[in-house]
């Protein structure tokens, strides 16, 4: 007898027993009962089952591969890797209210207007809405066909009957499979209604996005049992107090992961952003203590972002360290290299680090930047003017030179900056025309910069 599971609805754990609270992430009430995948009888062992023999083939092809349709929204496509591959699946996560219905049904018509035929079907809102805020963005005349509907398997016939290139699904978590006992939204019927469209849109040809909300902290609810079913994992990220809304890929089977689409929301929509870096600068003041701009590579284009640090003495015995836009860990890691290696030490202080913009940097290009900003915030002293700094540093203290160094200083020199701290070595030593300090390592950074040891 097949055994009943049991997983969890924030993070996906599986269980074979029920319990009111999630061992693997502590939730409460978030475990429910799996429905099972296959109704048939549990054969005792697969080895004797006599199954059809699977055609086997080789590397080669004679197939040429099937033509990308781009949307005409760069930002978009670039992220895509170059357009949408047809017969892909693909997930838009994103916090509620922070744009996916916006973007995807711009998509949607930007793609139907290049000839795709596409349906888009919103289990959160009804027609009329949906047309309403279309209209509101002068998409009315664009060709998508719509539907308001939850139920999958009427989708799915209505898939079959028409016959579209492209489907988009808003949201995944308001479908439900008559399949699958529980309600809608759980990871059962988030896991079987992906699994239904994913494997469905691959066998018709057909490309399908779904639309997924994110839950508080940050997973896809449903949760990953979603990311590995698709091709390709979007997040739509942003602050809700800013206009900037950042397209990331995160997985991409046709392209690189790290892309990111910058757009900005706007009374119409979602316009976008041809120059990131002036506009994550655009909020720049005068030189101050603390602030460092960082030239950094995000997917294939140069993006430069400004770092904000404040170091200040703290009246708890434990000193706060808080990180937004970047690595806390690796945070600790500078701080820590700082100390022991440049014998600057930073107990009894709090450290506030910011990306400014809402931005999220990964790179670990960053740390000369995040270790300027710190330590231009705890001597009160601001870096020399229109200066871009980038490299990475190891554990010793050393620096290590960082890729597409030529690129970076490029950028900064298209938006006006004339100087750059970066490490010494590396491929080239063009400048880019730029005023060049390169460094060895941390001590020497210190000395140089800020006269201190
Ligand atoms: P929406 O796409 O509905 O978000 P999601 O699908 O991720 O939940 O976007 C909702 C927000 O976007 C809402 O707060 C209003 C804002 N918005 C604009 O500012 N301009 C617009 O043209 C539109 C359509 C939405
Ligand atoms: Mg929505």
């Amino acid at each position: 007898m097949a055994k009943t599971t049991y997983s969890c609805n924030a993070c996906g754990a599986v269980t074979t027993k029920w319990s009111g609270r999630c061992e693997a992430c502590g939730e409460w009430n978030t475990i429910t009962e799996d429905a099972r995948l296959s109704s048939g009888p549990a054969k005792a062992s697969l080895g004797n089952a006599k199954g059809n023999r699977v055609p086997l083939t080789d590397l080669t092809t004679e197939e040429s591969a099937s033509p990308r349709t781009c949307s005409g929204i760069a930002e978009l496509d670039r992220v895509l890797g170059g357009g949408l591959v047809p017969a892909s699946a693909l997930l838009v996560g994103g916090d509620p209210g922070i744009g996916k219905s916006t973007l995807l049904l711009q998509a949607a018509a930007a793609f139907a207007r290049q000839g795709l035929k596409t349906i888009y079907v919103s289990g959160e809102e009804a027609s009329a809405q949906v047309r309403m805020r279309a209209e509101r963005l002068g998409l009315s005349d664009a060709p998508v066909q719509l539907a308001a509907e939850t139920n999958l398997r009427d989708i799915l016939t209505t898939i079959e009957a028409e016959k579209p290139r492209l489907v988009i699904i808003d949201s995944i978590q308001t479908m439900w499979s008559d399949t699958v006992g529980s309600a809608p939204g759980s990871v059962s019927q988030v896991r079987a209604a992906a699994h239904e469209l994913t494997s469905f849109a691959k066998r018709r040809g057909v490309s399908v996005v779904l639309v997924g909300h994110v839950t508080k902290d940050g997973q896809i609810a449903g949760p990953r049992v979603v990311e590995h079913m698709v091709d390709t994992v979007l997040y739509f990220e942003g602050e809700r107090g800013h206009q900037f809304r950042i397209l990331r890929a995160v997985k991409n089977r046709f392209g690189p992961a790290d892309e990111i689409g910058v757009f900005e929301m706007t009374g119409r929509g979602l316009a976008e952003v041809v120059n990131p870096s002036a506009l994550f600068l655009s909020e720049r003041g005068a030189p101050a203590p603390g602030s460092v701009v960082f030239s950094g590579i995000e997917g294939t284009r140069p993006v430069l972002v400004e770092l904000q640090a404040l170091v200040a003495p703290t009246p708890h015995a434990q000193p706060r360290r808080a990180v937004v836009g970047w690595d806390g860990a690796r945070l600790a890691m500078i701080l820590a290299v700082l100390e022991a290696r440049c014998g600057i030490p930073f107990a009894g202080l709090d450290v506030y680090l910011n990306v400014a913009g809402g931005m999220k940097i990964s790179e670990p290009a960053a740390d000369l930047a995040v270790a300027a900003a710190l330590l231009s915030a705890r001597e009160d002293s601001a870096l020399p003017p229109d200066t871009v700094v980038f490299g990475e540093i190891s554990l010793s203290g050393a620096l290590r030179p960082v890729s597409q160094r030529e690129n970076r200083l490029k950028e900064a020199q298209k938006l006006g900056f004339t100087s750059a701290i970066l490490p010494s070595g590396g491929k080239d030593a063009g400048g880019a025309g730029m005023t060049l300090t390169t460094v060895d390592d941390l001590t020497g950074f210190v000395g140089d910069i800020f006269g201190a040891g």
